[in-house]
Order: C-alpha cells, then structure tokens, then sequence
C-alpha cells in the first residue's frame, strides 16, 4: 500500500453525471475541487463520493491543484508521520491560497480522513490556511459543511455517523459514460467501514470507529449502478471487509459469501474481489465462495503481519499462525490456483531475532505473489504506542530488507511460472506504447498485450510470454474471450 495514492478524485467530471435532477446552487457553478487523496482504497473511493457530494453545488473535478476553488486533503493516519505530511502539505497551499487571492480568486482548504479524525481541532489551530476539518464519517454532509465554511465559519466536524454516510453519500450515477470515452472498467465498492478488532498496533478503530456494515440493497444497487456503466470488475472495499454482515432478502443472515454469491448474479459483472480481511473472520461460506464462483477472483489479500505465536498474541490478532496455514490450506483446498497477499509489520515492541525468523519460515511457507511491509510505527493512543522493549530503528531496517528481498524473491517466482501459461485478462487501458492495452490478470498484475484500444472493457484470454519486476507481458489466443470460466493456469 502506497502512502500517497492519487493526486485528484473524479468520476464527477462530466456535467449531469451524479446529482442528476439537482439544479447547482444558486452563484455556486463552475467551482472547481481538487481532492488529494493518501492511504488505502477506501479513501480513494470516499474521495471519489466527495466530488460527486459537490457536484449539485456547482463543482466539478480538476486535475491541477492550481484551478481548484476548492482543495480537500484526504488523509491517512495508519502510518508514521501522517500528520506532518499533511501540516508541510497544509504549508505550500497556504502559498497558493495567497497567490490566487492576490488574483481575486477565492480558496477553500479542507482537510478530510482519518488525521482530521484523529487531530480535530488541533488542524485548524496549526493551520489557520484549513477553512474545514471533517471526519471520515460525515462526508455525506460535505454540501451543508462547505456552505458554512464559505460563510466564514471554522468548520470541524468529526461525529462519528456511518449509518447516515452509507444512507446519504450519493452512489455512482447510471448514466453511460460520455461518449468516446469508456468508463472505468473496475471499481471500488464500500461494503463496510470501521473495525472492532482493536489489533494493539492500529489506529483505524479510533479513527474510523466500530464496524459498520452497509445494507444488501444499497450494495446491489450500487453494483448494478455501476456494472450499466461498463464496469466490470468490482472490488468491495472495508477496513474489515470479511467482517460484513447483513440481512439477505431471504430474511436470513447473510456474510460476506453470500453476499458475493448475490453480485456474482448482476449482470454485466464478471469479477470479484475484496479487501481488506482479517483471518478470523473467513467462514465457511466465504471459503466455498472462493471455491464455487468463478467470479470470485483467486487472489486474496489476508494480512498476518506476524509469523510468531508470541507476537500475534501481543498484537491482538486472537489467531496463532498455525491458524494461518490451516486457513491457507482450506481455501487452496478448493482454490487450487488461489495467490496471496500479505501485510507484515516488523520491529513490533518484543519483537525478538527468534519471533522475526518465525515471520520469515511463515512466509516460506505459505509463498506470496505480493506484500506490504512496515516497520512498526507506535501511533499515539494505541495500546501498542505504551509498551516496552522498543526494537531499535537499525534492527527494524535490517529485517525490513530481509522480509523485503523474500517477498521480491517469491513475487518473481510467482510472475515466472506464469510464463508460458494462458488466463484470462480484463482490460482496462492503454498500454505504455501505441498498439497495446494494459489490463489485469486474476492475480492482479498488469499485463501488456499488444492488441487494439478496442478491447477495453473486455475480457480476453491471453498466453502469458514474459515479465518484468511487476507486470506481465501476454499474445491474445483464440479460445476463451468472454467466457469466464475459471481463469486457467494450464500451459499452452
Ligand atoms: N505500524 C506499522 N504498520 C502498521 N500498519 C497498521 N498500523 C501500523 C503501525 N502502527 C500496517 C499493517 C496493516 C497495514 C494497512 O498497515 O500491516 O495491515
Ligand atoms: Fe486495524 Fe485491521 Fe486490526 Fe482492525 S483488523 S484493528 S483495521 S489491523
């Protein structure tokens, strides 16, 4: 994971796209917002439902900082450092707020996510540049919090309301994408926010709050929404995603499988994914899932972040590793071709050379395509952030290299047998060079295949003929275009 994902959110560019039927405030059209967005997917798709928040108020989205009337900074609080970042970010724009002020130009700053949740008012009196703070669960309000702020007042707001978000925030438009241009192919769903696993080392269930699980309907809804726009591939977003729940229509209570079992059902969409999980809670149904859908892409995030009994238990992880590697094996029981994804964090307090080698023999064992790898960072407020026995910054960055120069090792052995084999690959874009198009593998990758722009949006099937250090080179074969069947790793 990135620290710093994307510089603008918009999906709300086009006129008339979200907000349909609601006419722009009265003197408010043609503003313009700018969102920075750090951290994880989530807030790329909060800042996405932002612009679209804005957009009956007259606001489209930009690109260039410089043109934005408004500037909202998404923040990410999971890491070290996240609130200087944003107060160095908060330093530049002050000087771009005085020099289109001296241009007549208005400029509102806000700052949004989890370190506006996790600061509060302290942002506005650091930073007296920062018009608005709001919390990760008020976004829905963004339309009423920028009117206040317009008329002078110091807005913060960090109420904790996720009923209300899932209830208000708008949701894509159906509206087909402008013509000439095709919409995204793939996007991001919010099923579920907050987290009530309290992990020692984690921020996110101060910042985000208790788990919040969103209704079935508003899901399907938002998925057939956005499968009549082209998209093909959904990936269901939550801070513990595997953690959601609901009532199905069927009056029973349904988990994250059954749910997948429903979208696997609307139509127009032909790949799954989700994220974040948290080992605990893959049941049953969602390891049938895995095994049952074809939809259901075979590659799955499932963070351990410690490979040492001990370590877990000071974590709070409430699961031993050898809980891990059955789970594993369940779901390659019916999932033969399942790739995996970690988050590791090393130097957790205690962390001795014995419990960092038992991180290294888990993931020798298990094998991952990919990893995210931290140091540990204390973030005020956690329990973690008051323990004893500090790992030393030299050790961490040694075991941060060996983890690092393990997982780079197992990723290149996982893209190389890929070589010579065939799947099925969605595109979604371009390609680096004229006469290509980049789409994903199941597992993830980008794949450049030398084909026609015509493609995008479809699913082809392809024979893999070389990598590099992260994506994957591939020739289109004849045979399964279209067909979703289980993507195959049969050689050629
Ligand atoms: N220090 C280091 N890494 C952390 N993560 C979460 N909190 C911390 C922390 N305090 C990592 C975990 C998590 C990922 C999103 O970020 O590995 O899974
Ligand atoms: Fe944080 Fe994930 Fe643990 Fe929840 S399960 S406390 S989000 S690391």
């Amino acid at each position: 994971m990135s620290d710093e994902i994307s510089i603008a959110a918009g999906n709300a560019t086009a006129p008339g796209q979200a907000g349909e039927g609601v006419s722009p405030a009265p003197g408010a059209a043609g503003r313009k917002v700018f969102v920075k967005t750090y951290g994880c997917q989530m807030n790329v798709y909060d800042s996405e439902r932002m612009t679209d928040a804005l957009v009956p108020q007259g606001f489209s989205a930009t690109d260039s900082v410089e043109d934005a009337d408004l500037i909202i900074l998404n923040t990410c609080h999971i890491r070290e450092k996240a609130a200087e970042k944003v107060y160095s970010e908060l330093g530049r724009l002050r000087k771009l707020k005085a020099a289109r002020a001296e241009s007549g130009k208005q400029t509102m700053i806000g700052v949004a996510g989890c370190v506006a949740q996790a600061e509060g008012e302290e942002i506005a009196r650091r930073a007296p540049v920062v018009d608005l703070v709001f919390g990760p669960q008020t976004y829905h309000r963004l339309p009423e919090l920028v009117t206040r702020a317009r008329a002078g007042e110091s807005v913060v707001e960090t109420e904790f309301e996720i009923e209300a978000k899932f209830r208000h925030l708008s949701t894509p438009s159906s509206a087909p994408a402008p013509t000439g241009r095709r919409g995204p192919v793939s996007a991001f769903l919010t099923v579920q926010e907050g987290c009530d696993k309290f992990c020692t080392f984690c921020v996110v269930p101060y910042t985000r709050g208790a788990e919040v699980s969103r209704d079935v309907d508003q899901i399907v809804a938002e998925a057939e929404r956005l499968a009549a726009r082209g998209v093909r591939e959904v990936t269901l977003l939550g801070q513990n995603v595997n953690a959601w729940h609901g009532e199905g229509p069927d009056g029973r209570a349904w988990g994250l499988g059954e749910l997948l079992h429903r979208l696997a059902g609307v139509e127009g969409l032909d790949r799954l994914r989700y994220t974040t999980s948290h080992p605990r809670d893959m049941d049953d149904a969602l390891i049938a899932a895995h095994r049952d859908l074809p939809e259901v892409m075979p590659y799955l995030h499932l963070p351990v972040q410690s490979g040492s009994d001990r370590i877990l238990k000071a974590m709070n992880r409430r699961h031993t590793r050898d809980d891990y590697f059955r789970l594993i094996d369940r779901i390659r029981e019916g999932r033969p071709d399942l790739a995996l994804s970690c988050d590791f964090i090393v130097g957790f307090p205690g962390e001795t050379d014995a419990d960092f080698r038992d991180t290294m023999d888990l993931i020798e064992r298990v094998g991952f395509a990919s990893a995210f790898s931290f140091k540990y960072s204390p973030r005020p407020g956690t329990p973690g952030a008051t323990m004893d026995a500090h790992v030393p910054e030299a050790v961490m960055n040694e075991r941060l290299q060996e983890l690092q120069a393990l997982v780079a090792q197992q990723q290149k052995a996982f893209n190389e047998s890929l070589v010579g084999t065939s799947c099925d690959v969605l595109v979604e874009k371009r390609g680096r060079n004229p006469g290509q198009v980049t789409g994903r593998s199941p597992w993830l990758q980008p794949v450049q295949i030398d084909a026609d722009e015509s493609l995008i949006g479809e699913i082809v099937a392809v024979e893999i003929t070389g990598r590099e250090a992260n994506s994957l080179f591939a020739r289109r074969v004849a045979g399964q275009d279209g067909g979703q069947a289980h993507p195959q790793r049969v050689r050629a």
